[in-house]
């Protein structure tokens, strides 16, 4: 019989730190109903105490969710544990994530404090939080820089505790697979409970060498028997482990006998509406779900995948739901077409909404020739902006080789009209000037990225925008088949962001 993998998604959390990646509690909903539908085990939905909206979202995705276990992080500190039981009170399953930094650099810089009080406080983390849940985590942040006697005292401890599960993370994305693989059988071997499964060990790995894949299959294959992972790999820094690797992984090498409960066919819609929501796009060779990864290129290859695709392929698209058979979407697309493309990417919708979008949708697709399943999500989320202060009206550009760019712009504040003009070195930089024209605030432009979602010249580009404004950075995002007025909306969803 195989063994049980169980996927915990920290997309919500620790995916949800990253700059730029905010999302709003609906949205946070989305997500978590089709983390639901891909089969995680575990959704730890947010950090309650660090604000008033992760308290929310864990409030929300709780009623929102039923089977998977919902997950609240906290500090080893009572008050944080006492916000993650509040938001965690609809959760038909619940866990308490708590734990402290274990590394010497931790202990020594963070907590300057000693090794005996850093297990005191994780002692005293996990009993408080068994008073409200059966189901407690403990995490020994940096355990990958731990080492292994202390981190083995520090889990037996906590497991004697009362700590079910155990993560022993690579914060920093230090480990090598070889040794983060020894610090899991060290950990198995040395820790009375772990064998006869009063606890198991969880796997939390950190991306920055680019070895958090291949670390977490360290630890699986060294006894791990939890995995934290996220869609797309997304996370603080470089990123953690990528739930579609792992699962995949596993699926290719039944002969590793370990299962995990993912409905693999769900890993490509997952990780399209993760990343149209957070606003991340995925690199193109991203494994599984790159937009490259079953496209064959060189001759040999599409030889011999002619021939037989067992030549160059390992796992079959439709393992990961790219349905290759896709109905392309075209201004004779009918209702039907959308709505079918709308439930295959997990976009919720009503009738009234459906109309809204088939609207939208053929107002776009009279500009371009196929509408993407990117094309549709990016549709999907534009109204996330109805409810915006300011919306831009309209724009003229005139430029050109050899002449000045000039730009009028209109734009509707809070119903009210402005209007006005400026000239600039290209017609980005006339267009946002005539912007500030009307927004008169000390604003800095701290990058700006113009990406097309998929190929051709009447593509739809995505700009992503971090300007500067008292002190703070925000982030913002457009979308248009023209690239100035992608520019423009990305400007103004920054400052629509500005704290009033
Ligand atoms: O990377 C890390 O150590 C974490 C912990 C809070 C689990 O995210
Ligand atoms: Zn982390």
């Amino acid at each position: 019989m195989s063994d049980r993998l169980f996927i915990f998604d920290t997309t919500l959390r620790d995916g949800e730190q990253v700059p730029g990646c905010q999302l709003n509690t609906i949205e946070k909903i989305q997500v978590a109903k089709q983390l639901e539908s891909l089969g995680v085990d575990v959704i730890e939905a947010g950090f309650p105490i660090s604000s008033p909206g992760d308290f929310n979202s864990v409030i929300e995705i709780s009623k929102a969710v039923t089977w998977p276990t919902i997950c609240a992080l906290t500090r080893a500190v009572e008050k944080d544990i006492d916000v993650a039981v509040e938001a965690l009170q609809y959760a038909k399953r619940k866990r308490i994530h708590t734990g402290i930094g274990t590394s010497e650099e931790h202990i020594r810089y963070k907590f300057h404090t000693t090794h005996d009080e850093i297990i005191e406080r994780a002692v005293a983390a996990v009993k408080y939080a068994k008073r409200f849940c059966d189901d407690v985590e403990f995490y020994a942040e940096d355990a990958g820089r731990t080492d292994n006697e202390y981190l083995a005292r520090v889990i037996e401890a906590v497991v004697k505790a009362g700590a079910t599960i155990c993560n022993i993370p690579d914060t920093t994305g230090y480990c090598l697979p070889e040794e983060f693989g020894a610090k899991i059988k060290y950990l198995m071997e040395h820790v009375d409970g772990l064998s006869n499964g009063k606890a198991i060990l969880s796997t939390h790995c950190h991306n920055d060498l680019g070895l958090a894949t291949a670390n977490t299959m360290a630890g699986i294959l060294n006894g791990a028997r939890q995995a934290e992972v996220t869609i797309n790999g997304i996370g603080e820094r470089a990123g953690n482990t990528s739930l579609e690797e792992i699962a995949m992984i596993l699926k290719c090498h039944q002969g590793i006998g370990i299962d995990t409960n993912i409905n693999t066919q769900r890993i490509y819609p997952t990780s399209r509406l993760v990343s149209s929501l957070m606003n991340m796009p995925i690199q193109p060779n991203k494994a599984i779900v790159g937009r490259n990864a079953f496209a064959h290129s060189s001759g040999i290859h599409q030889d011999g995948v002619l021939k037989n695709t067992e030549t160059y392929e390992i796992m079959n698209p439709q393992d990961v739901g790219i349905d290759e058979n896709n109905i392309v979407l075209t201004a004779r697309s009918g209702h039907a077409a959308l709505k079918h493309r709308l439930q295959v990417l997990g976009v919720e919708f009503t009738n009234e909404s459906l109309d809204q979008l088939y609207e939208a949708f053929l107002r776009l697709a009279d500009l371009k020739k196929e509408v993407t399943d990117d094309d549709i999500l990016m549709l999907a989320g534009v109204d996330r902006s109805a409810t915006n202060a300011i919306k831009l009206d309209y724009l003229q550009v005139t430029t050109g080789m050899g002449v000045k760019s000039v730009a009028a712009i209109g734009l509707n504040i809070s119903g009210e009209k402005f209007e006005a003009s400026a000239s600039g070195n290209g017609p980005v930089d006339a267009a946002i000037k005539a912007l500030k024209c009307i927004i008169r605030r000390q604003m800095t432009l701290k990058e700006f990225t113009i990406q097309a979602i998929s190929k051709g010249s009447d593509d739809v580009g995505k700009v992503h925008m971090q300007v500067e404004y008292d002190g703070r950075l925000y982030y913002g995002f457009g979308a248009n088949t023209d690239i100035v007025t992608a520019s423009v909306e990305a400007y103004i969803d920054c400052i629509n962001k500005f704290k009033k």
